[in-house]
């Protein structure tokens, strides 16, 4: 009696860790899961270790390509195709801090966020100083613009631009492209046009105004509250939405900022990227697996095909076009609403997923390369964290012909590309890629090793229990068949068993 207690116990205690092997095998991801919300959380939830928000994780660089026309009066005058140079890259290295910050009791963070841009002559082909000729887009605007008005505005607007020495084209410096210039019509329009209808600046540049902390104050979530929100943008200037589009879905701008995205992706994951100057949010999709630097594994997401097609191609797409049709032809994003009204239409670079009759409407520009061209985000799926990414897009000026003003009334109807920018995370700080890195292995390694040693217990512990079952078992049949033969009492054979053992 007293020894098969012994061995039961020894069978419960081995069953007991198999059945603890099993559960860690099932379970232990989960666990592991529930740790990284919490690490996650709790890294955004606290100020001293908001350096993961406070600072990208990552060191973003913005590399620029200007197109450069080399042909403007033969262009305007012969009515030859625009020939332009593709120059660059321009390399800018940035820095990302988030000032300003509060926290609030509802699992949200508001910031200004403030970018700074340098110029790095070592890696970029040329300098700021270089002079570029570009479509003179003030210009160009104002008279796409006025198409649809009354003659005698346009004709107006012909003689102010005569007084002005105003032409289609303008001969600046890279970086008074990029980052400013005087320009005669804005001054104008500062002046002229009522207060309400006024354009904010009186310089023109495209990335005008962009280096320093920017003035639009971003809600996000820390994940304290729902960990499936981490990351992404609550408010923007205190409101939920855009407003410019016809669906709730289109305005919405529940996203990521693009540096950092909620944990635990799969490969169904649809993340989307909310940028101001994109004027809606961007989705990705999962493209495949790929291997980042110090062989972490991540997923590449990129934005679907049909991103940008046209309605007739993606119905879905009719809620951007609130004023259409017409609407944006394929492979165009038309921003002319968070742009004062200029006819911007955005693209991917070399006029990629556009038609290609874009493309060879001008000379210079090579058939665009998926590779150098498209727009992706490796991520770590764990973690949620971006691991490099390359953001391009190509800006370009849809003009439309206007024959009554004369400066203009050479220049065809044509979508003309003026730049298109890199904007990259390249390569993480050594302490992220090792954090996401142990993220990676540890996990499975440490699944494998415990439910390993869990089982071999178990398993030992049982084959002795068994075996030490089935000897007793033997003794017991022994002693049964030696009481019935020597008619002796059950404790003479106990303690000739304690003997022998
Ligand atoms: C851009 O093109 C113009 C001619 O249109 C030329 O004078 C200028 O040098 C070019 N800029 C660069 C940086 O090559
Ligand atoms: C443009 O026109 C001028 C004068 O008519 C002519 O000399 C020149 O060769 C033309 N250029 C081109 C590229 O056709
Ligand atoms: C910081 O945020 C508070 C609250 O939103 C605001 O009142 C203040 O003006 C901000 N300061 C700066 C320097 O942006
Ligand atoms: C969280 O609180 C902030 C500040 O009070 C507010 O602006 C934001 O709308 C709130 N967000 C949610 C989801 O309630
Ligand atoms: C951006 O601002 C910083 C700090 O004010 C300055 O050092 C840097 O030169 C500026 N960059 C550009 C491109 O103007
Ligand atoms: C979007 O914003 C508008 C006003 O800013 C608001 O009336 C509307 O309810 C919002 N829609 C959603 C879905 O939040
Ligand atoms: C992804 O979606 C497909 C089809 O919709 C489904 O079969 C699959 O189970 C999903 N995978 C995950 C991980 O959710
Ligand atoms: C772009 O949008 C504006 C405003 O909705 C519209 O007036 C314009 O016609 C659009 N341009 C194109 C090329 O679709
Ligand atoms: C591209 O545009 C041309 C002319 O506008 C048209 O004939 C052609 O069918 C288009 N190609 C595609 C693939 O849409």
């Amino acid at each position: 009696m007293y020894k098969t207690k012994f061995e039961g116990f020894v069978v419960a205690v081995s069953v007991g860790f198999l059945l603890f092997g099993i559960i860690v095998v099932v379970f232990f991801m989960s666990w592991v899961k529930l740790v990284i919300n919490h690490v996650r959380s709790d890294v955004t939830g606290r100020i001293p270790s908001f350096r993961m928000v406070g600072e990208a994780p990552v060191i973003p660089t913005i590399r620029v390509y200007i197109f450069n026309v080399t042909n403007a009066d033969e262009f305007l005058n012969n009515g030859s195709k625009p020939i332009v140079e593709e120059l660059g890259p321009y390399v800018y290295t940035e820095r990302w801090e988030k000032k300003n910050i509060t926290f609030n009791d509802n699992g949200t963070v508001s910031f200004n966020q403030e970018k700074l841009y340098f110029f790095d002559e070592s890696q970029s082909v040329g300098t700021e100083d270089d002079v570029v000729v570009v479509p003179n887009i003030p210009m160009l605007s104002a008279t796409s613009q006025s198409k649809h008005a009354a003659r005698f505005l346009r004709l107006a607007m012909a003689s102010i631009m005569d007084i002005l020495k105003i032409k289609p084209f303008v001969e600046v410096s890279v970086g008074q492209l990029l980052w400013g210039y005087e320009d005669p019509l804005l001054k104008l329009a500062k002046d002229v046009v009522p207060k309400e209808q006024k354009l904010p600046y009186e310089e023109f540049g495209l990335m005008y105004n962009k280096n320093g902390t920017s003035h639009d104050r971003l809600t996000i979530f820390t994940g304290a509250s729902d960990i499936t929100k981490y990351g992404l943008i609550d408010r923007w200037n205190g409101k939920s939405n855009l407003s410019h589009y016809t669906t709730d879905e289109c305005n919405s701008f529940e996203a990521s900022d693009g540096s950092i995205f909620p944990p635990h992706m799969t490969k169904n994951t649809t993340i989307h990227i909310f940028d101001k100057d994109l004027c809606r949010r961007l989705p990705l999709v999962f493209e495949k697996e790929v291997v980042g630097s110090d062989d972490i594994p991540g997923y590449r997401f990129t934005p679907p095909k049909d991103v940008f097609a046209s309605v007739d191609e993606n119905p879905d797409n009719m809620c951007f076009c609130p004023q259409g049709p017409p609407c944006a032809p394929s492979g165009f994003f038309n921003v002319s609403l968070c742009q004062y009204d200029s006819p911007i239409l955005l693209s991917f670079p070399h006029f990629y997923l556009a038609n290609d009759s874009y493309r060879t409407a001008l000379e210079g520009i090579s058939p665009a390369d998926p590779e150098k061209h498209r727009f992706y985000i490796d991520v770590q799926p764990i973690m949620g964290t971006a691991m490099s990414a390359k953001a391009r897009v190509q800006i370009n000026l849809a003009v439309s012909q206007v024959v009554d003003i004369k400066q203009v009334a050479t220049f065809p109807d044509i979508v003309f590309p003026i730049l298109w920018f890199e904007e990259g995370l390249n390569s993480l700080p050594k302490e992220m890629t090792s954090l996401m890195g142990l993220a990676n292995t540890v996990p499975p390694i440490a699944r494998a090793g415990l439910s390993g040693v869990l089982f071999a217990l178990g398993a030992i512990l049982l084959v002795v229990a068994i075996w030490r079952l089935v000897r007793g078992g033997q003794q017991v049949e022994f002693l049964a068949s030696s009481t019935r033969s020597r008619q002796s009492s059950q404790q003479d054979e106990r303690v000739s068993h304690e003997q022998r053992a």
